[in-house]
């Protein structure tokens, strides 16, 4: 969890690579859908273009849906969901039901000003989804991936500032409750960790939050 552009979807990548289990991005199957065109995409597209949550049938549907798809032995890392409190809700009854314990969540903080410089600079790559910053994680080539450099770098369409300040907006009133609502459960283990170092600072930090959670 954290705000946007506190670096989730960077720091999940890596986690990835470090732990092997399964990452789930609800914005990035929330994207995939609409750019697949669909009723759904458009409907999406609407809530996302204006820096609101999707609402929450919507969104309950769609992850319960990728969860249960998800070939997650080694587990599975959420990112982007569940990002209110019904949501998490949801998520608790399809763990319970599946029989399979939710290990920790991680909580990754990052202050306003600097959310709006990370985001407005970010570009990311169609063919791998690998993200940049065009000025604290810039490509060896302007615009190319590192790895795909046939592919040009895009922006993502809610990247602009007006629309970041509604999400960190949406973010403090409708996400921040859910970390209230797994700390008052007691049994789940929730760390906080400072995303305002470098990200390579980060990942170190995660690293032992995660290995600690088992
Ligand atoms: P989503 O795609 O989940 O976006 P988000 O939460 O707003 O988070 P971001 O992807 O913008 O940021 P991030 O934290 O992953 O940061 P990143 O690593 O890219 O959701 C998009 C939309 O979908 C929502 O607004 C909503 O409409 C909808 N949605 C999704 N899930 C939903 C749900 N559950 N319920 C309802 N609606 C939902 O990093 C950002 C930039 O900073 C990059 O350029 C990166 O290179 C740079 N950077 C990263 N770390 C550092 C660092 N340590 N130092 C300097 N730069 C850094």
């Amino acid at each position: 969890m954290g705000p946007p552009g506190a670096g989730k979807g960077t720091q999940a990548k890596r986690l990835v690579e470090a732990f092997g289990m399964v990452h789930l991005s609800s914005g990035d199957i929330f994207r995939a859908e609409k750019a697949g065109g669909s009723d759904l995409g458009r409907k999406l597209a609407e809530y996302m273009g204006a820096g609101q949550l999707v609402p929450d049938d919507i969104v309950v549907k769609v992850m319960a849906n990728a969860i249960t798809k998800a070939d997650a032995d080694a587990g599975l890392l959420l990112d982007g969901f569940p990002r209110t409190v019904p949501q998490g809700e949801a998520l608790d009854e399809q763990l319970d039901q599946a029989g399979k314990p939710l290990d920790g969540v991680v909580v990754i903080t990052c202050d306003d000003e600097a959310i709006v410089q990370r985001i407005t600079g970010r570009r990311s790559c169609p063919v791998c989804g690998r993200i940049y910053h065009v000025a604290f994680l810039p490509p060896k080539e302007e615009g190319l991936c590192d790895d795909h450099p046939e592919a040009e770098l895009t922006q993502r369409a809610d990247d602009r500032e007006d629309v970041v300040r509604d999400r960190l907006a949406a973010y403090y009133r409708q996400t921040e409750p859910v970390i209230a609502y797994y700390r008052d459960r007691g049994e789940v283990n929730v760390v906080e960790v400072d995303g305002s170092g470098t990200p390579n600072e980060v990942t170190a930090t995660l690293r032992d939050a995660v290995a600690r959670m088992g």
